[in-house]
């Protein structure tokens, strides 16, 4: 069964809690996804692998680190894109491939209408940025392309998710670690997480 961590970190559950708020406007929103991906980042990198690298510093040889992999970006247009600032900054060599999905409203099933990748893959790692797992449909999706691309490491990164998307992904990607910054009760009647933030595309761009 995959790894599923909650954080637990006083940090992210402060900044969930400002962004859970409604009276949380577009701009202080944006930046809380900022932070909290940075902060998620940090915790979902802590195995990836290193080479060794020898520095000289003004006082001497120091045995040092270099990151092996190339780490793919991919956050899951539109709501995702928000979670990629906080995170490159991290790690400005990555590379960032974006995936347009959208779900349709009835059925709940994600519709593809964005894939840019190339034929053969550029990347070791990737990292897929979405903020909500509600039903699990879009992230299986996703992880379905990479995996087809040729990706052979590949991890989820999400601020909130529903028991019913994890459920999901972890039958659909059992390979494939998920990080959350809070896992919530539910999904409602209308697929929405409760008590969730609201529509995370809509609370960052004001299209609400
Ligand atoms: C939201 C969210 C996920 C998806 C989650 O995107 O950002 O991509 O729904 O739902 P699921 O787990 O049930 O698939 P949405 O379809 O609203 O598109 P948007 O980001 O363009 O607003
Ligand atoms: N997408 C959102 O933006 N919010 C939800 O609660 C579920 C899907």
């Amino acid at each position: 069964m995959t790894s599923m961590k909650e954080s637990t970190h006083p940090l992210i559950k402060h900044k969930i809690t400002l962004l859970r708020d409604k009276e949380t406007e577009p701009k202080k929103f944006r930046e809380l996804v900022r932070e909290v991906s940075a902060l998620l980042a940090y915790e979902a990198t802590e195995d990836l692998q290193v080479s060794s690298k020898t520095v000289f510093s003004p006082m001497g040889e120091a045995d040092g680190s270099e990151l092996k992999e190339t780490i793919g970006l991919v956050p899951i247009l539109r709501a995702g894109l928000g979670m990629v600032e906080g995170i490159w900054e991290l790690m400005p060599e990555a590379q960032v491939w974006h995936i347009g999905l959208y779900r349709d409203e009835e059925t709940l099933q994600p519709v593809q209408y964005y894939n840019k990748l190339p034929n053969e893959t550029t990347v070791g790692v990737c990292l897929v940025l979405d903020p909500m797992l509600a039903t699990g449909g879009s992230a299986a999706a996703t992880i379905d392309i990479l995996k087809k691309w040729g990706v052979k490491k590949i991890k989820y990164l999400g601020i909130l998710g529903a028991p019913e998307g994890i459920k999901h992904l972890q039958e659909k990607h059992p390979d494939v670690p998920i990080y959350l910054a809070a896992v919530d009760e539910r999904l409602n009647e209308i697929g929405y997480i409760v008590p969730g933030l609201g529509d995370a595309g809509d609370r960052q761009f004001g299209t609400g």
